[in-house]
């Protein structure tokens, strides 16, 4: 690949990594607030607009990332990095598509809680599913982190 095509790739890749990684602390920041300000219905209504609008601009910004990458490295040799970095792809993947089916769930749930409040077995439910997709995000934000280092590792050409 020449120097042009070499810099426009890594301007994608940098580009896409920035959405994906900035969008993710941006929901953070916004969950935080909505918590705060809206009460349990709006908050319901809005986290269901908010996280599908942001599947369709998140998950094309992680295929992106992750293809664009993967151009970069072409060529490196098979080593426990590359393995590494491969393995944290493949499971930062399978955690999305779980984290999303959990999250779709908890919508479901919360909305049945908050026409049913007087049901103790259906708050509990909720409390276990926010404990889970708490537990689910911080995962798929730590990997998140782990792509980023050995990335840049790999970057380096060195050996971690
Ligand atoms: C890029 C990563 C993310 C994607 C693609 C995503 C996507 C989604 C989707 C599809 C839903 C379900 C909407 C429905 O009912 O159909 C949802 C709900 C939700 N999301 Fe996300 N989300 C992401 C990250 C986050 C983060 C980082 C937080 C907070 C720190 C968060 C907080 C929530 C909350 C609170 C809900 C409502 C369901 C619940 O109470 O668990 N999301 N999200």
């Amino acid at each position: 690949m020449g120097a042009v095509g070499h810099a426009l790739l890594l301007t994608v890749f940098t580009i896409a990594t920035s959405i994906w990684v900035g969008g993710y602390v941006a929901i953070g920041v916004v969950a935080r607030s909505a918590a705060a300000t809206l009460d349990g219905a709006s908050r319901v209504a809005f986290f269901r607009s908010l996280g599908r609008s942001y599947l369709r601009v998140g998950t094309p910004a992680l295929v992106v990332a992750i293809v664009t990458g993967a151009a970069l490295v072409w060529g490196h040799e098979w080593d426990t990095l590359l393995g590494a970095t491969v393995a944290v792809v493949a499971l930062l993947l399978i955690g999305l598509a779980v984290a999303v089916a959990q999250a779709r769930a908890m919508t479901r749930l919360r909305r049945r809680a908050t026409q049913q409040s007087d049901d103790a077995q259906l708050a509990d439910d909720v409390r276990s599913g926010a404990r889970r997709a708490t537990a689910l995000r911080a995962t798929l934000g730590l990997l998140t982190i782990a792509l980023v280092v050995l990335g840049s590792f790999l970057a380096t050409g060195r050996s971690a």
